[in-house]
């Protein structure tokens, strides 16, 4: 047989314009129709499908026999005449639906057995069943169209960064703790008992000395390692689009990196991003939408009504007041109506997992009553107040927490988004994408009753709020950015501190005490007295940013190998036990029982 294993089209190339000629075909069996006499199989390959027809008649009997073999997933290879079907046997659904390629040769490549999942997006298969046969779940359209939308996302940004003169530089993999917030991965040192290496949770200072070797201008596709709770916007490793920059001010790099956004959305979605991006402060954002990364494409803003609440004979509201706390609503325009009882007491109780301790709601008939849980207490001054603050009208529905600010904050910001996802407010076509600046510098941890970088330690203050440094820490803001799309943190960055005294001065300030700085950072500390240009930057998500130009729901859908829930691959079944030497050899004893 005169037939290889080179093809000279794709099948979801063959089309009508080819009719009439001769073409070679190789990929995987989707399914086959046996018809008696003729046998259809569709052929799928990486650029789609194609309707083969293997006719008794045409191709002969051993290569008819062949075709009626033929199962899911075997590998083919066919030579065969592309033709226009007859007007009644166009499929109208199939891309290519009027085209199919009669065989003349073919050569079966390679048997498979029956796939544990099917290889159609239709399929509803089960997640950890699809991740245990990833390399299988790969093969649908919607796995495989993904991982090239992020091959194209990578190419664009890295020609983007190229052509505004960015240097990409590798850091190490093999390295030392950085303080992004999250727990390191450690790998034990066989050279040097006791020691470890940590992965990087990112390349932050290793870009911060590229700095001051002179290098501005970097980028790098990084590979990032965080052993944090997986969710659906994160995973323990995920690749950052890194950036830094010297003899810079805010918006040097955000333009930078605008740029590269717009060129992503252009080239990847066709959509022209209205330059620049807006700017919204963080005390807005908070403000506003009860969160630091709003999602602004519905209304439903926070508004304060502690002065209404404050003497107004509800003691809920009357006492979070007193305490130094405060009282806000928002009004679920048009809603009243569906709000049935037991939606209310769900939305209470959504509420309370983000502790408030109660949800008070009036529901604003449309016939002009009112129902409320605080009726009792809602005098008409009362009622005039909140309705005026929150512009009520009949119909609307208004839900009140009271208590200290933080938990009034979330718990509003987080039910604000749970009504517009249960009652549709969310248009899923709109990219609202703009920039939360001026973060705080520092932030309270309650638990160890003491400051912490918001963004990191490594981040200068706002020229204005230098002199707050000493007498009110927690109001100084922040030389620092994030930028959000549709309520997703997509990246952010600072403005860096360039000064040790000054680098000191912030490791005081959380609390690292001299001897601790140096044992950590002293390399740093060191590095920033030999000349350290003023420098800053950002990095961004390509994961997330993938993510969300497809408007999928979990990171899981855009890379190619991720780890399930649990932080762990289902495939390789990872991580796992190694040998007992090996342990010894890494100078390490597992505390952990065996198989546990
Ligand atoms: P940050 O920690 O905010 O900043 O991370 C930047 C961006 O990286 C993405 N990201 C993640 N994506 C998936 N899974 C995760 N677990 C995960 N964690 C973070 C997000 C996030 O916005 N060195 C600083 C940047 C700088 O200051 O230049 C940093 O890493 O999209
Ligand atoms: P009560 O007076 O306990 O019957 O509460 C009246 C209403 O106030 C109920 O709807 C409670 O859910 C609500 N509520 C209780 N605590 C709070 C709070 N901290 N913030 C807002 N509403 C609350």
């Amino acid at each position: 047989m005169a037939i290889n294993y080179r093809r000279d089209h794709y099948c979801g190339q063959i089309r009508a314009n080819l009719a009439g000629q001769r073409v070679h075909l190789s990929g995987w069996v989707q399914r086959t129709r046996d018809l008696g006499g003729v046998v259809f199989v569709w052929l799928r390959d990486r650029e789609g499908l194609v309707q083969l027809v293997f006719d008794e008649g045409t191709c002969g009997a051993e290569c008819f026999k062949l075709g009626a073999s033929l199962r899911a997933e075997y590998v083919v290879s066919v030579v065969g005449e592309v033709r226009m079907r007859a007007p009644e046997a166009v499929n109208a659904k199939m891309e290519n639906g009027d085209v199919e390629v009669f065989v003349e040769e073919a050569l079966l490549l390679n048997k498979s057995d029956t796939p544990p999942i099917y290889i159609d997006d239709n399929a509803n298969e089960n997640e950890n069943v699809r991740l245990k046969y990833r390399y299988l779940d790969l093969r649908r359209p919607s796995m495989q169209q993904a991982i090239r939308t992020r091959s194209r996302v990578v190419g664009v940004i890295r020609r983007f960064m190229e052509n505004c003169g960015f240097i990409e530089v590798e850091t190490p993999i093999l390295t030392k703790s950085t303080p992004e917030g999250a727990r390191d991965f450690l790998v034990p040192s066989r050279q040097h008992p006791g020691a470890f290496y940590a992965l990087p949770q990112s390349p932050q200072i290793y870009k911060q000395l590229l700095m001051l070797s002179g290098f501005d201008r970097y980028f790098q596709i990084a590979r990032c390692f965080r052993d944090e709770d997986n969710r659906a916007d994160r995973q323990p490793e995920f690749t950052q689009c890194d950036v830094e920059m010297s003899f810079i001010e805010p918006a040097d790099i955000q333009g930078v990196i605008e740029g590269a956004f717009a060129q992503v959305f252009r080239e990847v979605k066709g959509i022209e991003l209205p330059l620049p991006l807006p700017r919204m402060t963080w005390t807005e954002a908070m403000e506003n939408y009860g969160s630091d990364k709003p999602d602004t494409r519905f209304g439903l803003k926070l508004v304060d009504v502690s002065a209404a609440a404050a003497n107004c004979g509800f003691g809920v509201f009357e006492d979070a007041v007193a305490a130094g706390g405060t009282v806000r609503g928002i009004n679920a325009k048009g809603l009243a109506a569906a709000m049935s009882r037991k939606e209310l007491d769900s939305l209470g109780e959504y509420a309370k997992t983000y502790r408030a301790r109660g949800l008070a709601w009036v529901v604003l008939n449309e016939d002009g009553t009112l129902r409320s849980s605080f009726n009792r207490f809602l005098t008409e001054e009362l009622k005039s107040a909140l309705f005026a603050a929150l512009d009520a009208r009949p119909g609307d529905a208004l839900f009140f927490v009271a208590d200290k600010k933080s938990v009034v904050l979330q718990s509003l910001g987080e039910l604000r988004k749970e009504i517009a996802r249960r009652h549709n407010l969310i248009d899923c076509d709109r990219f609202d994408l703009f920039w939360v600046v001026e973060f705080p510098l520092l932030e309270w941890d309650e638990e160890d009753g003491r400051f912490v970088a918001m963004h990191h330690p490594f981040t200068t203050v706002m020229d204005e709020d230098r002199e707050l440094m000493k007498t009110e820490p927690g109001a100084v803001r922040a030389k620092a950015y994030d930028l959000v799309l549709n309520g997703i943190e997509m990246g952010s960055g600072s403005i860096r501190i360039h000064r040790s005294d000054w680098q000191e001065e912030m490791f005081e300030l959380i609390g690292l005490t001299p001897q601790e700085a140096r044992h950590r950072f002293g390399f740093l500390l060191d590095a920033f007295r030999y000349g350290t240009p003023p420098h800053g930057g950002f990095a961004f998500g390509i994961d997330r940013l993938v993510m969300m130009l497809l408007n999928r729901d979990s990171l899981r859908d855009v890379i190619a190998f991720p780890k399930a829930q649990g932080a762990n691959c289902l495939m390789m079944d990872t991580p796992a036990d190694v040998r007992d030497e090996q342990l010894k050899d890494l100078h390490i004893k597992s505390l952990a029982e065996k198989g546990e």
